[in-house]
């Protein structure tokens, strides 16, 4: 943890309202913004800060993630995300983000296994799910199946003893994808196939969710390796909005299953986790539209606001170059359509000319809004035969790393303490409750 008491650089805060100045501390990082210190400012000046959307706020320390929106970078300990993508498997990227190296050949051998023998979920679960309506929003399943894992596995479910925490975090990794594949067999009717420890994690996942028991499923090592990469590409992402959620959870001292479980639901939002089925949506509402005639009406639309209207898929509220993760996962969709013969595919095509005409377009180049890693990653997806109304599950379970990661950093981290904003009040002075013959 950074030594603070050691801080040489302040800044001074002069007030216009007689209020005294105040100094306070500055911090550097390693890399990124130096962070002003605010935590004494209400004692010493009665005052609060003011930032929704935490536009300028740092609301922890941590060692796990980097991103640096204007240059485009993203590292995850230290190392580039594409060297991780391309070098790497997503549980290695996992032993890195939990443990802070990437493995030996040993301990990547051992960590594989472990996961790997923790596929399977309590049988019960099965008929927790089935209590759903087939035709529930995967997210709302998996919300609810997630946060039911502390009663199903209540032996790992106290956030403050280490021990549990790991199998927890282990638990879950390692039944992510087959309680998101189960969710999947529910939705369609088909019945669930069980985990097949031997294979990878990508390949498991892959034939969970497309084996049927009359017919041998052969696994497609191009669709398996871009579906590990697109795990390796979501598996953290500093403080988004998920992650603060998960954090915020964790401060108070819940159970990991439950304050996984909030990471989840708020990940499924349309300008969060939910983007890559939201820009899958728009392109499928364009093509029905009249598809590539009908672009250019569109992108004036998107340009005019109409009906909030916003092009899915583009603009990052961090990367305002280009989101480091969209050029892997653009070569991915390439090998992808590639691979299935699909370059033809009036959909594919479609989002082709958008990302071209959108790149090229005033409105977007001058508001730095690029192809964000949800644009390829719902085409990748849909070309696979990843039904839409799974994307944001699948995206949850890659982020599960990452919510566990950066849970362990907060709850090892002296300074951590209950999570508590505070406001700018702007409701009605005091006041008292008339009778009710004299409301009127
Ligand atoms: N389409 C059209 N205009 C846009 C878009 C877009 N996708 N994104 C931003 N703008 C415009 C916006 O209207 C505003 O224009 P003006 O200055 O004329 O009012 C300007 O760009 C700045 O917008 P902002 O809302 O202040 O920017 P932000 O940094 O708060 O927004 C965002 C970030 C991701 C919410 C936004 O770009 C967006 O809604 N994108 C579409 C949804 C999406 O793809 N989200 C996934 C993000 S990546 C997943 C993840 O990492 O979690």
């Amino acid at each position: 943890m950074t030594d603070f008491a050691n801080s040489n650089k302040t800044v001074k805060l002069v007030f216009s309202d007689g209020t005294p100045s105040v100094m306070l501390p500055i911090y550097e990082g390693t890399l990124g913004p130096d962070v002003i210190d605010v935590t004494g400012l209400y004692k010493k000046t009665g005052k609060f800060t003011y930032d929704p959307g935490y536009l300028s706020t740092a609301s922890c320390e941590s060692a796990i993630t980097y991103i640096d929106g204007a240059a485009g970078q993203l590292l995850y300990r230290g190392y580039p995300i594409d060297e991780l993508a391309m070098q790497c498997d997503f549980l290695e990227v996992c032993y890195l983000l939990l443990h802070g190296e990437l493995p030996t050949p040993k301990q990547k051998a051992d960590f594989d296994y472990l996961v790997m023998h923790h596929t399977m979920v309590h049988e019960q679960l099965e008929f927790f799910l089935r209590g759903f309506r087939r035709d529930a929003h995967p997210m709302a399943v998996i919300t609810g199946m997630v946060g039911a894992m502390s009663a199903f596995y209540p032996q790992s479910a106290n956030l403050l003893d280490p021990e549990q925490r790991e199998m927890a975090a282990i638990q879950m990794i390692a039944k992510m994808p087959t309680i998101v594949a189960m969710a999947y067999k529910y939705s369609v009717g088909e019945r669930f196939v069980w985990p097949k420890n031997g294979l990878s994690y990508a390949s498991n996942f892959m034939r969970m969710l497309f084996a049927i028991p009359c017919e041998e499923y052969v696994n497609n090592p191009v669709i398996d390796r871009a579906v590990d990469r697109l795990f390796i590409l979501h598996a953290d992402h500093e403080q988004n909005a998920s992650t603060s959620t998960v954090r915020l959870c964790v401060s108070s001292g819940t159970s990991p299953f439950a304050a996984i479980a909030s990471g989840v639901a708020c990940l499924w939002g349309p300008q969060h986790g939910g983007a890559n089925e939201a820009a899958l949506r728009m392109l499928t509402d364009l093509l029905a539209q009249g598809g590539e005639a009908k672009i250019g009406e569109f992108i004036e639309q998107v340009k005019h606001h109409e009906g909030g209207r916003r092009l899915m898929g583009f603009g990052h509220r961090v990367y305002k170059s280009y989101d480091p993760r969209a050029r892997i996962m653009r070569t991915t969709c390439h090998e992808v359509l590639d691979e299935l013969g699909l370059r033809d595919d009036p959909l594919f095509k479609l989002a082709m000319t958008l990302e071209r005409i959108a790149l090229e377009d005033d409105y977007f180049v001058s508001r730095n809004l690029y192809p964000n890693v949800d644009f390829y990653s719902g085409i990748v997806q849909k070309a696979i035969g990843i039904p839409v109304t799974l994307f944001t599950a699948i995206f949850a379970l890659a982020r599960t790393v990452g919510w566990f990661a950066q849970m362990n950093e907060m709850i090892n981290d002296p300074t951590c303490k209950l999570g508590r904003p505070r406001q700018l009040y702007r409701g009605s002075m005091l006041r008292h409750v008339p009778e009710m013959h004299e409301r009127l």
